[in-house]
């Protein structure tokens, strides 16, 4: 990072997270490789790019979950790359789970207020506040119907909901969505959609991946593309998505498209399985 991005995120700039050459290496594969880009405050970017091109692991980077082979995350001013991920947390970023993670044996009600008694304002709250917020949440994703059910019992939209919920609980100033519309049906698309227009009008500045395209070009103000690892292009939605280059990665995929779709399913499908076998122990 140049010293004058440095001292522009001390002085509480414009940006909110930089990305800094990250590189993440498992085994042989380079999963990331010399990835840079600014989040700006208040942004809402979407991180688009085929299957396997990285874009969880670079969640799983900013969110502290893997420590980068290469490279650097600032946020705050404050360089993040080695930061736990609970230390992550408490510093203001959220991030929900590709593949959700609810604590199957606690009412959906619990699972929220967890997230609000050991969030960034966990501390500082009660008991009672915590549960307090958690119903607010939870009228706000939908998911008040069935706030007294085991997460166990939830289908997989609302495992998504709630996935949202947990993160929101954590009372976040950067939230990172990791495809939390797949496996939603249109209508609930676009519920989902104005949830989070109503997260970011709060001044949470959002990185939203999706494989939905409606739903990227309808929310996000910037746009990174991964593809094998490594940033293909980044700008304003429009000029990212009629970019040959971009067009030319897509199209590359564009043939192994159904059996992608196919591949998302069965993902949701496996996922709930995993989950229903965890709660069967
Ligand atoms: N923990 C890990 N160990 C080894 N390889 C990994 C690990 N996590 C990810 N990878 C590999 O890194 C590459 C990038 O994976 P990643 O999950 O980040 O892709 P993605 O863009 O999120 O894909 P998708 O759209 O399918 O979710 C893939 O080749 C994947 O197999
Ligand atoms: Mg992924």
């Amino acid at each position: 990072m140049t010293a004058a991005a440095e001292s522009a995120t001390v002085a509480g700039d414009a940006v909110a997270l930089h990305i800094r050459d990250v590189g993440m290496r498992f085994g042989g594969l380079w999963a990331l490789s010399g990835v840079s880009f600014d989040v700006p405050r208040g942004a809402v970017l979407g991180l688009i790019g085929p299957n396997g091109s990285g874009k969880t692991t670079l969640m799983n980077v900013v969110s502290g979950v893997y420590r980068p082979t290469t490279g650097e995350v600032v946020y705050g001013g404050r360089r993040i790359a080695d930061v736990p991920t609970h230390a992550v947390c408490h510093l203001g970023i959220a991030r929900t789970f590709q593949v959700v993670k609810p604590f199957a044996n606690l009412t959906v009600r619990e699972n929220v207020a967890v997230g609000a008694m050991y969030g960034r304002y966990g501390a500082k709250r009660s008991t009672r506040a915590s549960f307090e917020r958690a119903q607010e949440l939870l009228e706000g994703v939908g998911l008040a119907r069935v706030a007294e059910r085991p997460a166990s019992d939830l289908t997989i939209p609302d495992r998504k909901r709630l996935e949202v919920a947990k993160a929101l609980a954590l009372d976040p100033d950067v939230l990172l969505l990791d495809e939390v519309m797949a496996g939603l049906n249109a209508s609930e698309v676009d519920e989902a959609l104005e949830l989070l227009r109503a997260v970011h009008a709060r001044g949470v500045t959002l990185i939203v991946v999706e494989h939905l395209m409606k739903a990227i070009v309808s929310i996000s103000t910037s746009i990174v593309v991964l593809a094998e690892g490594k940033k293909i292009a980044e700008g304003a939605p429009a000029d990212v998505l009629s970019s040959p280059h971009v067009i030319e990665a897509y199209l590359g995929s564009r043939w192994a498209k159904r059996q992608q779709s196919l591949t998302a399913i069965e993902r949701e499908r496996l996922a709930a399985e995993r989950l229903r076998a965890d709660d069967a122990r």
